[in-house]
């Protein structure tokens, strides 16, 4: 899918649809969190949700007391969601509306995290520049959540690349 129709696709699901009507959703990203806990990072920590869409991983974050969130999403319209959800709370957070294929980032993140945005990258070239960008800018850990080979073939009408947790290493050998 091209860079403009991928846009256009993201809007038109974040303008129509509401969480309890999309398959992602969750009240509580445990999985996430439990990761992320796992790590032991600092407050003062870089944590990027790379596809965070409304995601309420950034509430949990700042509940905890995060400081330096992130939340990159190709959609402007799951950002501008996320942010009136988030009401006061959202201004500390540092929102990012980007392609993360085209994200150019200025410094260099603790915890990168992606639940489900890495697998809609189904093409060898946007593949390559994802992990050429994850490369320079994830300095510590790394959470990427895909759906796995027994999982669905395609997510909110898009197709997607299912992983084995072996050819999930495989991606994240070389440079991470
Ligand atoms: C299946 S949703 C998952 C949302 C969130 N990570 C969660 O777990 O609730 C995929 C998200 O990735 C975003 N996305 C898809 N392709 C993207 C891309 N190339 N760059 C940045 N964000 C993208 C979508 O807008 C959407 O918010």
């Amino acid at each position: 899918m091209e860079l403009n129709s991928r846009k256009e696709h993201w809007n038109n699901v974040y303008s129509k649809k509401q969480p309890h009507e999309v398959s992602w959703t969750q009240e509580i990203p445990e999985t996430s969190l439990k990761f992320i806990h796992s790590f032991k990072l600092k407050k003062s920590a870089k944590i990027i949700d790379i596809g965070g869409g409304d995601g309420k991983l950034v509430d949990y974050l700042l509940d905890e007391g995060f400081e330096n969130v992130s939340v990159l999403d190709i959609s402007e319209k799951a950002i501008e969601r996320a942010k009136q959800r988030l009401g006061e709370k959202a201004s500390k957070v540092n929102w990012i509306v980007s392609d993360v294929t085209d994200f150019q980032p200025t410094h260099l993140y603790d915890c990168w995290h992606d639940r489900a945005t890495f697998h809609f990258l189904t093409r060898k070239s946007d593949l390559n520049k994802y992990l050429s960008i994850a490369r320079k800018a994830a300095s510590s850990f790394m959470i990427i959540g895909t759906f796995s080979d027994k999982g669905p073939k395609k997510c909110s009408m898009l197709d997607v690349h299912q992983y084995t947790e072996v050819e999930l290493q495989e991606q994240l050998q070389n440079g991470f």
